[in-house]
């Protein structure tokens, strides 16, 4: 049988992930992944070519279902995937007296296990051949700084980019692995905290280039899964506005 190779892009539903699978449309077949189906459509909708894209509907917090329900969609669509990125996450803030044991799961889960577990499958002969090339996983700045309130997702990140350089090297030469750590980005994930003026004013002071846009963020992914980047693995390219290296006031 002659497999479809497409590009899988969790979190296409929304954000960044969204704005990454419309980035990567025009020259690629996507396999858009989120958890729900009408947003999943929207984002097909907007993307170019349409009708090449397919949609899968997974609820990444339930790490053991992933392998059955993706091996089966390869399986039964007759897809196979060669370029992997992954934008979903959650955020988790409060202090740490407070998060619930089952929240830390689900945040590692989402933003850490699930890629594992997809990577995994997708590495094996049975469920993917050996289609895959490239690997981006959407980290964040938080996978190497702190601040308050935030030690499960930065702990998540900063397992995600771990896991990526050993991955790099150990998939090396058939398959590249990379991280984008993207700083302050307006998406329905921090709407409600850049709603807060005070809170946003504080910030902008913190960004030499200002707050990003989910633009700035696909273009760095549409490069490390490029040619352009075809020497670069195991590396975490951080897309901050000049944020993290910011030592004034
Ligand atoms: N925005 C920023 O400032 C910023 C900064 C640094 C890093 N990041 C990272 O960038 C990535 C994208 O974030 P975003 O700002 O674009 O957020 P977003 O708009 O909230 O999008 C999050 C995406 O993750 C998916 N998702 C969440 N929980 C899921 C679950 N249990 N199972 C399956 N999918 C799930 C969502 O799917 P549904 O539509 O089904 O909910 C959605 O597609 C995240 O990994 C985030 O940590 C964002």
């Amino acid at each position: 049988m002659n497999h479809a190779l497409c590009s899988l892009v969790t979190g296409a539903s929304s954000g960044i992930g969204r704005a990454t699978a419309i980035q990567l449309s025009s020259t690629r077949r996507l396999l858009l992944h989120g958890r729900d189906r009408t947003r999943l459509e929207e984002t097909r909708r907007l993307c170019a070519n349409p009708e090449h894209h397919l949609l899968w509907a997974a609820d990444l917090s339930a790490v053991d279902a992933i392998e059955a329900s993706l091996t089966d969609y390869l399986a039964s669509h007759g897809v196979r995937i060669e370029e992997y990125v992954h934008c979903a996450g959650m955020w988790n803030i409060g202090p740490l007296r407070l998060l619930e044991r089952a929240t830390a799961s689900e945040v590692m889960n989402v933003n850490f296990m699930s890629a594992v577990e997809i990577s995994r499958l997708l590495t094996r002969r049975k469920i993917n051949d050996k289609a895959l090339r490239n690997i981006v996983f959407v980290s964040s700045t938080a996978s190497q700084f702190g601040a308050r309130g935030t030690s499960i997702y930065c702990a998540s990140k900063g397992a995600l980019d771990a896991y990526m350089r050993a991955l790099a090297v150990e998939l090396a030469p058939n398959v590249r692995v990379n991280s984008v750590l993207p700083g302050a980005i307006r998406t329905p994930m921090t709407e409600s905290m850049l709603a807060d003026p005070v809170l946003l004013e504080r910030m902008e002071s913190h960004y030499p280039l200002g707050l990003g846009r989910e633009d700035d963020i696909t273009q760095a992914v549409a490069f490390l899964l490029s040619e352009c980047a075809r020497w670069i693995t195991g590396q975490q390219l951080v897309v901050d506005g000049g944020r993290t290296i910011n030592i004034s006031g």
